[in-house]
């Protein structure tokens, strides 16, 4: 970990004026108000974070392994790629590992695909499993079951593919077509059973992936369908500095053991996810340099140059093309949206690169936000919300001080206020 750096920058944030109104009293012992009855609950559907879905990988002829042991599963059918990282480290296999999970971006197509001759599929798809795979999860499961619901009956999960973004409308994406095809059918499904809407829930990147659901989806099929977005931390179009650290430096994302974060960087950088969510521009500011090296500094509108210097050219081609329009795209999904996010915590702003050496872990700038998503970009993700008057009435923003990014769900006090706000859902 980076060092804390006392360095503070004049923050850009307090440009912009925070809405305290909107803060919540740190701590609140509200249980969930007891339950609406099970028979009258709304089916809830659970979008986990990027790297909770398991992903198994089938390897075909076509698949030209790097080395001899990285071709054992040929042709041996589907395998967990993604399912059991100690196994991974156990059997000798993070290298391929990596070099199976790798995407390569085809310019002609503009899109990411895996190697040739390597398969790969989602598992458990409909079950809410892959949201627990955590077993700090369980509390949300539990407080879930307290309220009625059950998996299988009324609680689903869509888990996804988390090395792909998902697209915006004209980008191509047969792996979200599929995905959002699949996640129409289990709500359409969960709907006609209980014969009521559907409320989706997304936590960090599938909050996201919730939220380019809803506005990809046909007016009429939304009203018919979608009951209530709940979106806790999702990631904001506009980005956040620690996707450039990740992708500069590497990641904890997908913890192997055994394998460093640097090591597994390569793999990361060829992931979709790891350019779409870089800071833009139009939030973070053309003068405020994000990343400081002697040689040059970057700010959101060097992050096209930024990929080149560190090493990735092949990524700015995909950058300028998918994520870059992705930045500046914003449709409102025009359904009731809760969005709960965390304030207060120190969140990377500013990467600094003293010996310009990007294997090194940077000395970090931090600033406020909710330990990954920078409180710039949430404001910016508000005030699009309610540009848009049809959506600005249905649109709730909380945000919940000391509530960290990835412990929202499994901190009691903040689990709570997030409870509360899907019993509120089924109530509205
Ligand atoms: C995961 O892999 C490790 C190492 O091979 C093994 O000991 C463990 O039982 C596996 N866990 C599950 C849940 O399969
Ligand atoms: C980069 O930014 C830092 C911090 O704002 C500043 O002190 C430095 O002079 C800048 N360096 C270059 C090369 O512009």
């Amino acid at each position: 970990m980076a060092p804390f750096s006392a360095r503070f920058l004049p923050l850009l944030l307090l440009l912009l004026p925070t809405a305290l109104r909107e803060y919540l009293p740190a701590a609140s012992n509200r249980r969930p108000s007891d339950a609406v009855g099970d028979e009258l609950l709304h089916p809830l559907v659970l979008i986990p974070g990027a790297s909770c879905s398991e992903l198994e990988a089938r390897l075909t002829d076509a698949y030209r392994p790097s080395t001899q042991r990285c071709g054992a599963m040929k042709g041996k059918g589907w395998f967990g790629l993604w399912q059991n990282s100690s196994d991974l480290s156990v059997h000798r296999y993070v290298a391929c590992f990596m070099e199976q999970m790798s995407l390569v971006y085809h310019p002609d197509a503009n899109e990411f695909q895996n190697l040739p001759g390597v398969e790969t599929r989602v598992l458990n798809f409909g079950s809410s499993t892959a949201f627990f795979r955590n077993p700090e999860q369980t509390a949300l499961r539990h407080e879930l079951g307290r309220l009625g619901y059950d998996d299988g009956d009324n609680l689903f999960g869509a888990p996804y593919d988390f090395r792909h973004a998902p697209p915006i409308s004209g980008q191509p994406s047969p792996v979200y077509a599929r995905y959002f095809r699949q996640l129409a059918a289990l709500v359409e499904d969960a709907s006609r059973r209980r014969q009521r809407k559907v409320i989706l829930f997304g936590h960090s990147f599938g909050g996201m992936v919730a939220l380019d659901f809803a506005r990809a989806a046909p007016a009429a099929w939304r009203d018919r369908y979608i009951k209530h977005l709940v979106l806790v931390a999702p990631l904001p179009a506009s980005g956040i500095t620690g996707s450039v650290k990740s992708f500069c430096s590497g990641t904890h994302m997908l913890y192997v053991p055994t394998a460093t974060s640097l090591s597994l960087r390569p793999m990361w950088r060829s992931f979709e996810t790891a350019i779409a969510s870089f800071p833009s521009p139009s939030v973070f500011g053309d003068d405020n340099p994000l990343v400081v090296t002697k040689r040059r500094n970057y700010t959101a509108r060097g992050m096209a140059d930024l990929l080149a210097d560190v090493g990735a050219a092949d990524a700015v081609e995909p950058f300028r093309r998918r994520e870059l329009p992705r930045q500046r795209y914003f449709e409102p999904p025009m359904v009731p949206v809760t969005s709960i996010t965390g304030v207060g915590v120190d969140t990377p702003e500013q990467l600094v690169y003293w010996d310009d050496d990007f294997d090194a872990e940077p000395e970090v700038v931090y600033g406020d936000g909710d330990g990954a998503i920078n409180l710039v970009s949430m404001l910016a993700f508000d005030e699009e919300m309610r540009r848009q008057p049809g959506q600005r009435k249905q649109y709730k923003s909380i945000k919940v001080r000391g509530a960290k990014h990835g412990n929202f769900l499994t901190e009691e006090w903040s689990l709570k206020l997030v409870v509360q706000e899907i019993l509120e859902a089924n109530r509205v």
